[in-house]
């Protein structure tokens, strides 16, 4: 079964997952009805990927049990501020069909509005209703994070952020793990924008597990200590993403694929969108 990461508020959060990002929400209860089929757990939406109904309409017909899964969703931008906050929640807590989600994340700190620390203390208060388990953050950056550190009473337990071998936020990275924060790394594949797959630090150790290279990936950031939810609308794809936990990246065939970012052997950096 998936390894669990502690999380610093003593909740914990299965270590692999399946996110919907760009999955069509006509499309999304089939896909996470295969997902839950092929053993996944762990589901990572948000309000504006429009797709939190289908994500709870396929919970609610799987038959698994409320407590086995783990939900995640996101306020979106324009939600930011106290009570917007509190009723873009409640509208995401309807939408999925559920009594709470196990974790509920600041988008994007979206620092020309400098709202996040308002939007930061009414998760606070969603925690403490027990509505959502966990609160945390995504695409925050060591100021931000610094921030809500300086002006607010409770550590963010995650930051997500796009996070893969050939980029990979050292010093978001290292501020999180100074402090606690677990880092869930969004786009964990390239998202197909980086020849990742086809890179002979990773195609050879794919030949030598006799593993795919999208499982190598994965299990260089499961190895690293991250949180990943790689994403695909192909079920074998989906069950190959699922299928990383007999084999061990060595020490070298880790620290070769760590060191593709510094030496720029992954493409440049595109543009990041979401
Ligand atoms: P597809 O939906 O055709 O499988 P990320 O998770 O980094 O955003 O990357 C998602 C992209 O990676 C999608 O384009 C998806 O395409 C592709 N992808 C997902 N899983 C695999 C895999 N096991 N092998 C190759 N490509 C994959």
């Amino acid at each position: 079964s998936v390894p669990r990461i502690q999380l610093n508020d003593g909740s914990s959060i299965p270590q692999l997952g399946f996110g919907v990002f760009k999955i069509d929400p006509d499309e999304t209860e089939r896909l996470v009805t295969d997902a839950l089929e092929v053993g996944y757990r762990h589901f990572d939406t948000a309000r504006i990927y429009g797709n939190e109904q289908g994500v709870g309409r396929a919970v609610a017909s799987s038959g698994v049990s409320r407590e086995e899964l783990y939900i995640t969703t996101k306020v979106w931008n324009d939600d930011h501020g106290m009570q917007s906050a509190f009723d873009a929640f409640d509208a995401s807590l309807e939408r999925l069909g559920l009594d709470y989600v196990d974790l509920y994340l600041i988008h994007w700190p979206v620092p020309a509005q400098d709202r996040y620390v308002e939007t930061w203390r009414a998760l606070e208060a969603i925690r403490e209703s027990g509505r959502a388990r966990s609160i945390g953050v995504s695409n925050f950056l060591v100021p931000h994070l610094q921030r809500l550190l300086d002006e607010t009473a409770v550590v963010p337990a995650v930051d997500q952020i796009e996070l893969h071998p050939a980029h990979q936020q050292p010093a978001t990275a290292a501020f999180a793990a100074d402090h606690g924060i677990a880092v869930e790394a969004w786009g964990p594949l390239g998202q197909g924008k980086y020849p990742l797959l086809e890179l002979p630090e990773i195609v050879g150790p794919a030949a030598a597990h006799g593993k795919a290279p999208a499982q190598v990936v994965l299990r260089w950031h499961l190895q690293r200590g991250y949180i990943v939810f790689p994403k695909t609308t192909n079920r074998a794809r989906m069950a190959q993403n699922f299928d990383v936990f007999d084999f061990e990246l060595s020490d070298d065939e880790m620290q070769a694929i760590s060191d593709l970012e510094r030496e720029g052997r992954g493409g440049s950096h595109p543009d990041s969108v979401n």
